[in-house]
């Protein structure tokens, strides 16, 4: 079965196929989503499959309006629906209770008595789960492992022929996935279990106090979060993290210059005016800006990492782990494996 990539106009033809259980990839405002009708348990296991993902790995429910987190939970914290009203559609994902556990498939959560939700903010993908007169899983739709995809081609280089199509919205605007918070611990205090585009200082900001759960910050820590816990990102290729002084970039691509490899460039413009050496380059923002690299990040590194570069480096542009940098961190660390230079 060869992938069809679906245009906007043609959105009946993946309402069609999800309706006969089949997986279609939709934009979101952060990263492609692989969706299937979230109360069919047999094409939700198919989502595992076509990703090769962890079946103990939950996913995340996509509602097209604030109503329907009605139908599976009963205990919506006032804060939670404060972050509702403000946040949704948006790059958030809130975890609530569920009524019980039978409301939604154990594929879906894992077994787990709780659940998480997201409206995405993509009138396309409101529009398809709307029409499909259901909700839908949506784990990012990359083969497990690599980097996210953020546009409708990246899908087709992980999923061509396991999956029934792609819903193309172009390019994600936000570039990295959602903010998790857990609205369900026993104090009270929303823990955020994935950091994203929406900060703790926004939260706190709406809703008071919000944890960061100790993982996020730590790296020995086993994170809640049971997707947190697994390789991540990864291009083939290695990634360095070269903190941004211009002295650390041009020894780096010196040091590796001398061992005769060939060294990628992933950073602002502005830095790679700088350097000398290198053999590809791949553009995060114009001046080092983290919204505009998070947006950028998973396509370069993918981009990087097609073999007909022959690269054998790929160094890597930081940010301080503050506000959007720490969820910008948080994914380069993972494609680096935690190094840096
Ligand atoms: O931006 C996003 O959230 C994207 C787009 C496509 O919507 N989706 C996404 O889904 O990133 P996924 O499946 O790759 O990540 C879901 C994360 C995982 O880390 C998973 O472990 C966690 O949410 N999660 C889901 N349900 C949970 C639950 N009940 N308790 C704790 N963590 C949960
Ligand atoms: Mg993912």
């Amino acid at each position: 079965m060869e992938t069809k990539i679906i245009h906007p106009n043609n959105i009946k033809e993946a309402v069609d196929a999800i309706k006969r259980g089949e997986l279609v990839s939709f934009p979101t405002e952060t990263v492609y989503g692989l969706g299937a009708d979230a109360t069919n348990e047999t094409a939700v296991k198919q989502v595992y499959l076509a990703k090769g993902r962890p079946s103990d790995n939950p996913l995340i429910v996509h509602i097209s309006n604030k109503e329907q987190v009605n139908e599976f939970t009963n205990d919506i914290p006032e804060k939670a629906q404060q972050l509702m009203d403000a946040f949704w559609p948006g790059p958030l994902t809130l975890i609530f209770n569920l009524k019980d556990t039978s409301v939604l498939p154990s594929v879906v959560t894992g077994g787990l008595q709780t659940a998480a939700f997201r409206m995405p903010n993509n009138e396309l993908t409101l529009q398809l789960i709307e029409q499909s007169n259901t909700v839908l899983v949506g784990p990012s739709a990359n083969t497990s492992g690599l980097p996210s995809p953020t546009t409708a081609k990246h899908v087709y280089h992980d999923l061509n022929g396991k999956i029934f199509g792609v819903l193309d919205g172009g390019a994600c605007q936000v570039g990295v996935e959602s903010t998790v918070l857990d609205m369900t611990s026993v104090d009270g205090v929303p823990i955020i279990l994935r950091p994203g585009a929406i900060t703790k200082d926004q939260l706190s900001e709406l809703i008071g106090d919000v944890q960061m759960d100790r993982h996020i910050l730590s790296e020995g820590e086993a994170p809640k979060a049971p997707g947190m816990k697994y390789k991540h990102y990864s291009p083939n290729t290695p990634v360095i993290m070269i903190n941004n002084q211009l002295n650390n970039w041009q020894e780096a691509i010196d040091f590796y210059r001398k061992i005769g490899k060939n060294v990628g460039i992933l950073s602002s413009e502005t830095t790679r005016k700088k350097l000398e050496d290198y053999t590809s380059f791949y553009k995060l923002s114009e001046i080092a800006d983290v919204s505009e690299a998070m947006r950028h990040l998973f396509a370069g590194l993918r981009e990087l990492d097609q073999p007909e570069k022959k690269i054998d480096v790929i160094l890597a542009e930081t940010f301080n782990e503050e506000d959007k940098g720490l969820a910008y961190m948080n994914r380069l660390k993972k494609a680096a494996n935690q190094k840096f230079f």
